[in-house]
């Protein structure tokens, strides 16, 4: 009686579909918020009298009933002056929008390029997506990790260096890439990447851009295409028309 009912159990669970409920891991940024000296709301954020201007310029942009648009901008805005994104940030840029907090939240956990703990100096942000991992992104990660010390979602002890492994950056043409903060460094190796970081270990940055002579993201060599001289207008109508 009991195999039979064991027999039937196991015919039944391969019949049954699995449910995740909790959204996977696709990211080493916080999703929950966990209070921190660091990061709590009674922790006061204001933006600087500069920075007031440039909200008020935001804010101009919108609208009247729809300057909740202006939200990812204050946002990146705050996250630009304190160099992530604390709680009491998005609780001042709900307070400006006049919105429940709960809607920042929702926004500030969706967006990965919201920093909610306390970054690095320079956010070095590798893309693995397919092109660039088929140009070798792999080593590109290896080299941040080795030459800086730290693992992926890590942050140097000195607060100079944050790794994080991201998804395509739009520079695809030029894979395989990564950004440091604002800047993209294409067309990299493994030692282009250590020249980089020893750079801004230095304090001297290098220039970004391409790292194999290309201006941008012309083709690297001769043309392929579009070799010939312009036809002029007209070319291949029918002479009727
Ligand atoms: S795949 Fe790396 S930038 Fe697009």
């Amino acid at each position: 009686m009991l195999s039979s009912a064991k027999r039937l159990f196991a015919v039944a669970s391969r019949n049954v579909r699995n449910f995740q409920s909790s959204s996977s891991v696709l990211s080493d940024n916080l999703f929950v918020h966990r209070d921190t000296p660091e990061d709590n709301a009674s922790t006061p954020f204001e933006f600087t009298a500069e920075n007031k201007k440039r909200a008020d310029a935001i804010l101009s942009i919108y609208p009247e009933g729809h300057k909740r648009a202006a939200m990812i901008p204050l946002l990146d805005l705050a996250q630009r002056q304190h160099g992530w994104l604390p709680i009491s940030a998005m609780h001042k840029v709900a307070e400006i929008l006049d919105l429940p907090n709960m809607r920042v939240y929702e926004v500030a956990t969706f967006y990965t390029m919201f920093m909610r703990k306390p970054t690095g100096k320079y956010h070095i942000q590798v893309c693995t997506t397919t092109p660039c991992w088929l140009r070798g992104s792999d080593e590109v990660l290896e080299a941040c990790k080795k030459q800086i010390g730290i693992g992926v979602g890590e942050t140097s002890k000195d607060m100079k260096f944050t790794i994080s492994e991201v998804e395509c950056l739009g520079a695809c043409v030029n894979a395989p890439m990564m950004a440091v903060n604002d800047d993209y460094y294409e067309d990299l190796t493994a030692k282009d990447t250590e020249e980089i970081i020893q750079a801004l270990k230095n304090g001297k940055p290098t220039p970004a851009g391409p790292r194999n002579g290309r201006f941008a993201s012309e083709s690297h060599g001769q043309l392929t295409s579009l070799t010939e001289e312009p036809k002029g207008p007209g070319f291949g109508l029918q002479p009727g028309l």
